[in-house]
């Protein structure tokens, strides 16, 4: 792998399939605090904390490969961060089914992605049951670290052992098996305190969205306890949801419902998995709904529904209020992309799906209407701002890009982007490297001194090294993105989801 920044871009598309490919792989060790150090730079001494990851760790059993990487077992990897040297552990979360199948040796049940178990449709046929495979999130809430997976309720693991304290259902705030989203939203402190905000959505002919507010941290003025929650409130609406993922400013949460249809048939009788029954409903129309928050100005009121325009999201940068508009920075597909029952997802044809391109919407909230931006055409996905401006006006924002300007390809490169002039700065790990979602921390701000800039701090990416077959860790300086430390990693991490980094 190119461990500096690439002078010249290789040519389109010029990559070595072999090298993709080669991440999808099962983790075979669980490693404890591993002391790790850097194979190229240093260290930032002032990175105190620890990133966590979340994804599928195992993707085969018994011979049986899962039918989408998605649909693989959830495991942990933590990198701790500490007087300027990095510990590395990772750790399956023992859900009901990983323990199940690892005493079976083979799968016991079907992926929501379209894993089948072994037998054909008359095996799969009525057997409805999820496997909450804990693979899409991992966040810190009170003394749990939360392992997410959106379609029902988180697992609860020791932060620092990463030991799987089992199924929460958050002190009685969920009832078993009730939806909980992946993609809890950080506030940063909107209204005083920071609070994560999250929602669960039940979905079939109308759909339910249930928005939640927790306090992250113990109030002493008022008792509030860390995990606690703060408000929530639920609200109905016509048709069918698929919400991944939300925003929020200091008097909204921001939901798009995609113009999608759901057949569960073929799920039922076994012919594919649930999420391979969704399908772009032709002439459907797409709509922002936005939840007025308890701790924002319009506490109480009805939600706003406005039409949004075409195209597929699964993730939301970030959302501001502007005066009387709201604006909203996604990432769009031009349709929803799926891996079809008779696709094996190592061979895809990346030319024959979609690309995510960021886009910008300025929803007027007096008149309703809604103005869309494209702001690169650069394959994208992966997208964050620092995460104190989250909800707020923000100027710059990271994500993982393709190599290439333009089409799709796997991520290769990390981008900075100016939101407001469209300057960028590319870190690239081609040809042989492939990224996965940086996480940007801010640089701690110092008791006298100026508050460090919204682009001081590092990004924080683990990288798979085709070279290595194995997964190495980059930081970059997050304002140049310029590369400050490479560690190679004693751990072949498959393609990863989503993490964060927990300060302390
Ligand atoms: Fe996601």
């Amino acid at each position: 792998m190119t461990v500096a920044p690439s002078p010249v871009s290789p040519q389109a598309g010029d990559y070595d399939r072999a090298d993709w490919a080669s991440g999808f792989r099962n983790v075979g060790v669980e490693l404890s605090d591993v002391a790790i150090q850097a194979s190229h730079g240093t260290i930032p001494s002032e990175l105190q904390g620890t990133l966590y990851r979340n994804g599928p760790g195992r993707l085969e059993r018994g011979g049986h490969w899962v039918h989408h990487p998605f649909d693989g077992d959830g495991m942990i990897t933590a990198l701790r961060f500490e007087d300027g040297g990095v510990r590395l552990s990772n750790r399956f979360i023992r859900t009901e089914g990983w323990l199940a199948e690892e005493k079976a040796g083979k799968p016991l049940y079907r992926g929501v992605f379209g894993t089948q178990k072994p037998g054909g449709p008359l095996a799969n046929a009525f057997d409805l049951r999820l496997k909450n495979i804990a693979n899409t999130h991992v966040v810190r809430l009170g003394d749990d670290l939360l392992a997410l997976w959106e379609a029902s309720s988180p697992h609860a693991l020791d932060p620092d052992s990463l030991e799987t304290r089992g199924l929460t259902l958050l002190d009685g705030v969920l009832k078993p098996g009730e939806a909980f989203s992946a993609h809890p939203r950080f506030d940063p402190g909107h209204h005083g305190q920071e609070r994560m905000v999250t929602f669960g959505v039940k979905t079939g002919p109308r759909s339910t969205v249930r928005l939640l507010e927790f306090a992250v941290a113990d109030d002493p003025a008022t008792g509030v306890k860390a995990g606690q929650l703060l408000s929530e409130r639920s609200d109905s609406f016509k048709g069918f949801a698929f919400l991944h993922d939300f925003a929020i400013t200091p008097n909204w949460a921001v939901f798009l419902q995609n113009a999608i249809a759901f057949n569960p048939l073929p799920f039922v009788l076994g012919q594919k998995g649930a999420a391979q029954c969704l399908a772009s409903k032709p002439g459907g129309q797409a709509q922002f709904w936005l939840v007025p928050r308890d701790s924002g100005a319009y506490a109480g009121q009805e939600p706003r529904i406005i039409p949004a325009p075409e195209g597929f999201v699964f993730h939301h940068v970030n959302a501001w209020e502007e005066r009387d508009e709201l604006v909203l920075t996604s990432i769009f597909y031009a349709d929803f992309p799926t891996i079809g029952p008779d696709m094996d997802f190592r061979a895809i044809d990346f030319n024959q799906i979609p690309e995510g391109l960021l886009e910008r919407c300025t929803i007027d909230l007096t008149s309703g209407s809604v103005q869309s931006e494209r702001l690169s055409e650069r394959c994208c996905e992966f997208a964050m701002v620092n995460p104190a401006c989250q909800g707020l006006a923000s100027r710059y924002a990271w994500m993982a890009v393709a190599e290439r300007e333009t089409g799709n390809d796997p991520l290769q490169a990390l981008k900075k982007l100016d939101l407001v002039t469209g300057e960028q700065q590319v870190w690239s790990a081609a040809p042989r490297g492939f990224v996965s979602e940086p996480v940007m921390v801010p640089r701690p701000a110092t008791a006298g001194a100026p508050a460090p800039a919204e682009d001081d701090g590092w990004v924080l990416c683990v990288i798979w090294n085709g070279a290595r077959c194995a997964s190495d860790l980059v930081i970059l300086d997050a304002a140049s993105m310029a590369e400050v430390a490479v560690l190679e990693l004693p751990l072949a991490i498959p393609y990863g989801l989503h993490g964060s980094f927990v300060e302390g």
